[in-house]
This record gives structure tokens, C-alpha cells and sequence, in this order.
């Protein structure tokens, strides 16, 4: 059943172009330059009156919530937040009758998320959920959503569903994004960008091998940062918790602006930097912040964008994505985090599909 991979993880993340495929299939209307999400439910004029955006969710989940926080103000021009579900639930949300609730869940039963789902509804939200499984207690209970149909997730570690869950969320800010800030030719070019998706995913896959040689010289250490800015910010965060979770490394995702209020202070010789460098407006203040933690003995593994070869050379080590939009380019570097995380697990001999505390999904808050 592990299709002749060694773990699920290592078969999920290879899955990827065909799941991503699933997800976008049949979504993106070229003619209108739009995406054709009928499950959402809404009417032209229901999405003309969205105000605002509130995404939430849990772990990976949450993660790719801060992704689409910047898909939605930055392709639709709408307001977007992203809260922890647990913390929305409690802290009384503020929440008006033209705002969106997207609740974000692979399994669509994480307790946290359940419970801000009834809160959210029961405060009068349009709510919408974005789940992976068919059926499950959050899509059926908001009644209106998206699936991503990546097909089933065994391995506890999430891998297939974000990657998917971003590709979604782009969607629906394309469909929101036109009539708002969008253009039909503007919509039409982030379409076929979307539309590439599983074939640069394909492109960083092809790496496994040399990842899997990179690896070698991190899993030793016991700590490791992840670093980024803009869009690529939830990277660093998922690349870290894909990191602790499966691997046990101490690892932390920080805004590369951040690590000088702070964090600097515990690099020493030969600590992990990540940097997600990718050609995107912030890539030079990142290369900055890249040098400071040099300066300190750190090694850098970058992840950067193919033929951006003067920021290759800033890196000890370095693996590439192909050149696409900004946002679009969280999802191959996503993946290529995946696979570092996954061969320094390996070689550490960690269980990877079944690390130790972790289930696969939560349900008790
Ligand atoms: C991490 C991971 C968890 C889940 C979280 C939410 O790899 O899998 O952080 O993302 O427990 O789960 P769902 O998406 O099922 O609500």
C-alpha cells in the first residue's frame, strides 16, 4: 500500500503533482480568467459584499491560513486574518454579517476547529470550510466549502493536504480577486500560473536524491531556524514544525526580520539556517539577514529560485524551485522543505508516519 515508498510520508509528498492536479482540475475557467468554486455556494453579489477574511485552523492547517492571509489582500484586495481555532473560539471574536469564516482542516474534525466553527456560526458568519475528507463532522456541519480532494493522508505528518489547501486558497482568491483588483488578463496569468502548479512541484521532486545528500551534513544538529519573509514566512513556520515533528530537531520558524530581536543570540558555529530565499520583493533585506547569521558561524542551506545563481553562491547548501509568481512559489518550496525534513528524519531513524505523542487527528481541544 506504501506503493513501494519506504514511509507514507515519503509516497505523499511524491504524490503531490498528482494531487495537485486533483485539486485544480476542473476549477480554473480560463475565459474568465477566474476559478469556478461551486461549492463555496455564493452569488456574484454575496462575493461582492465580503468584507473581510477570517482563516482558521490548526498546526499545518493554520499555516496554510497565513499563506492565503496574503493571497486574499494581496490578489483580492480583502482585509484577511488568521486565528489559532482555539483562540478564536475563546476570545469572544468580533465577527459582522458581511465576514467570511474559512475554516481550514484536512481531517474536518479537529476539535479546536470544530468549536470555532459552531461559534462562528452561531455569531451569524457566512461560514465555509476547505476539508480533505468527504464527509466529515466540519464540512458537513458549515454545510458550504471546498474539498481538496488530495486523495487520503495517512502519514501523520501533513504534506499532500497543504500544499493543496494553498493551491485552493489561491483559487478562491482569484475568484474573489476578480471584480475587485483583477482584471480578466490579470486573472487569466495567475490561472495558468496556478494551472503549472503540479508541474513545478514535479521540478523540485526531481531533487530528491541531492536533498537527500544535503541532509546528511543537518542531522546531526540539534537545532535548526527557518527563515522568511512575506509569503514565504509560513513556509519558514511549516518547514519548521515538519522539521520538529518527524526529526525531533529543536526547530524554529522566524520572520527573517526577527532573528536579530533575539534569536540571534543562540547561533554558535555550525547552527542550520533555512533560508527561504527565493527570488520575491524581499529576497535582498533576507540575503542581509542570511549574512548576520554567517557572520556567526551558521550554515545556510537556501532555498532559491533556478538560475538565480549570485544568490546559490551566498548558501552552503541549496535547493531550487522553479521561477513562478510569489505566492505560487510557497507551494514548491513547501515541498522541497518536506523532503529535507523527511531524509533527516531517515537517516536519524526516526518513525516517521507515526512520530512519538502525535495522532493524526486531534479531537479533544
Ligand atoms: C502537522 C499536522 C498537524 C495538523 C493539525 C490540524 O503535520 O499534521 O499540525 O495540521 O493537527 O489537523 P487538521 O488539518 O486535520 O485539522
Amino acid at each position: 500500500e506504501k506503493g513501494g515508498y519506504e514511509h507514507f510520508m515519503l509516497k505523499e509528498i511524491h504524490e503531490q503533482p498528482d494531487s495537485l492536479a486533483n485539486a485544480i482540475r476542473g476549477r480554473l475557467d480560463f475565459d474568465l480568467g477566474s476559478a469556478v468554486l461551486s461549492g463555496m455556494g455564493t452569488s456574484p453579489r454575496e462575493l461582492a459584499e465580503i468584507s473581510r477574511v477570517v482563516l482558521i485552523g490548526c498546526g499545518t492547517s493554520l499555516h496554510a491560513g497565513l499563506v492565503g492571509e496574503y493571497a486574499f489582500e494581496d490578489l483580492a484586495d480583502i482585509h484577511a486574518e488568521v486565528q489559532q481555532a482555539a483562540e478564536f473560539r475563546y476570545r469572544n471574536p468580533i465577527i459582522a454579517n458581511r465576514d467570511l469564516v474559512v475554516a481550514i482542516s484536512q481531517s474536518g474534525e479537529t476539535a479546536d476547529t470544530l468549536a470555532a466553527v459552531r461559534e462562528a456560526i452561531q455569531k451569524g458568519a457566512f461560514v465555509m470550510s476547505l476539508c480533505n475528507v468527504v464527509g466529515s463532522t466540519i464540512a458537513r456541519e458549515t454545510g458550504r466549502g471546498v474539498y481538496l480532494h488530495a486523495g487520503p493522508e495517512i502519514s501523520v505528518a501533513s504534506t499532500k493536504a497543504f500544499t493543496c489547501q494553498v493551491a485552493v486558497l489561491l483559487m478562491m482568491a482569484l475568484k474573489l480577486g476578480r471584480g475587485r483588483r483583477f482584471s480578466r488578463e490579470d486573472g487569466y496569468k495567475l490561472a495558468r500560473e496556478i494551472e503549472s502548479i503540479p508541474e513545478l512541484v514535479a521540478r523540485v521532486i526531481t531533487q530528491d536524491a541531492r536533498i537527500a545528500r544535503i541532509a546528511e551534513d543537518y542531522a546531526k544538529n540539534e537545532h535548526a531556524f527557518f527563515i522568511g519573509r512575506g509569503p514565504m514566512y509560513p513556509v519558514a513556520l511549516e518547514g519548521a514544525l515538519k522539521l520538529k515533528e518527524i526529526s525531533y530537531i529543536h526547530a524554529e520558524g522566524y520572520h527573517a526580520a526577527e532573528l536579530k530581536h533575539g534569536p540571534i543570540a543562540l547561533l554558535e558555529q555550525g547552527t542550520p539556517i533555512i533560508a527561504l530565499a527565493v527570488d520575491i520583493p524581499g529576497k535582498d533585506k533576507t540575503l542581509g539577514n542570511v549574512e548576520e547569521c554567517r557572520a556567526r558561524g551558521a550554515r545556510i542551506l537556501g532555498i532559491v529560485t533556478e538560475g538565480d545563481h549570485e544568490t546559490a553562491e551566498c548558501m552552503d547548501d541549496y535547493i531550487t524551485i522553479p521561477r513562478c509568481h510569489p505566492l505560487v512559489a510557497t507551494i514548491p518550496a513547501v515541498v522541497a522543505l518536506q523532503l529535507f525534513s523527511y531524509h533527516v528524519a531517515r537517516i536519524r531513524g526516526c518513525e516517521i508516519d507515526q512520530p512519538r505523542n502525535l495522532a493524526k487527528s486531534v479531537t479533544v481541544e
